[in-house]
């Protein structure tokens, strides 16, 4: 029998219960970094060292760091339901849990790209994490981290929009709701299906019909989503 698709679009905050510093939390990445140094396209074109060593230090933090019980908790849910995972985070934590379906919005940290090609993409080998301005391609292009940044386009969103529009289920974990295009996507369910927003400290969705805000961490959410399902499903048999 054909599974109910569920889909679910994470962000920062799923990956803050493995250590991970979310963005616009309290001692957030842009606390300490700015913004529009290390993560946009005029930094980059103004200074790619910086940016490179913004990128070789996120890597280093990412290496320590491994999936948590909510990432775990979705791939649970691949028995039940077709789940696809759309996500702002760079990180691979999605796919190191076993994520069959996963979408970046905004880049892998763990990948870099031709300057000249965005279609020429290699992924970093563990040995050789650290890029500069001067980090070539095995093509020979010189390369730049993998990531959208901040006045680039976001090539992912239509595929995301179509995934969402898809959605028998919408979950959404651990994001501010404050970046835009990823943001819009909870604007994008069908009537009627359910939309579940897991974050302790949730951004206003008032506006948006069929809201189930879960006010706890991701992996706390989790764990209450999966009963919320689980009893769905045994009352429809
Ligand atoms: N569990 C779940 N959610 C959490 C947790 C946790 N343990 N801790 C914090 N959060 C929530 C916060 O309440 C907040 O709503 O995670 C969210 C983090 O918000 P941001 O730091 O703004 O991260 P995000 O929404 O993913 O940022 C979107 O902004 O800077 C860009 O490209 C960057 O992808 C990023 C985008």
């Amino acid at each position: 029998m054909k599974k109910p698709i569920l889909v679910v679009s994470t962000g920062a905050g799923i990956s803050a219960e493995s250590g991970i510093t979310t963005f616009r939390d309290a001692g957030g990445l842009w606390e300490n970094y700015p913004v529009m140094e290390v993560a946009s396209a005029d930094g980059f074109r103004r200074n790619p060292e910086l940016v490179h060593d913004f990128y070789n230090k996120r890597r280093r933090d990412l290496l320590k760091a491994k999936p948590n019980s909510a990432h775990l908790a979705l791939v649970d849910l691949e028995r039940d339901y077709d789940v696809y995972v759309i996500t702002q985070n760079v990180d691979d934590l999605h796919e190191r849990a076993g994520s069959e379906h996963v979408l970046h919005l905004h880049g892998e940290l763990m990948k870099i790209r031709s300057v000249t090609n965005p279609d020429y993409v290699e992924s970093l080998d563990i040995e050789h994490l650290e890029t500069t301005p001067a980090t070539r391609g095995k093509n020979g292009d010189y390369m730049r981290p993998h990531i959208v940044f901040f006045q680039e386009p976001v090539p992912n969103i239509e595929k995301a929009i179509e995934l969402v529009q898809r959605a028998d289920i919408f979950v959404v974990i651990g994001t501010s709701l404050v970046v835009y295009p990823a943001a819009g996507l909870i604007q994008c369910v069908r009537p009627g299906v359910p939309v579940y927003y897991i974050d302790p400290n949730p951004a206003d969705t008032s506006s948006v019909s069929g809201v189930h805000v879960i006010r706890a961490t991701a992996t706390e959410g989790m764990r209450r989503l999966a009963e919320i399902l689980e009893d769905g499903r045994s009352k429809q048999g």
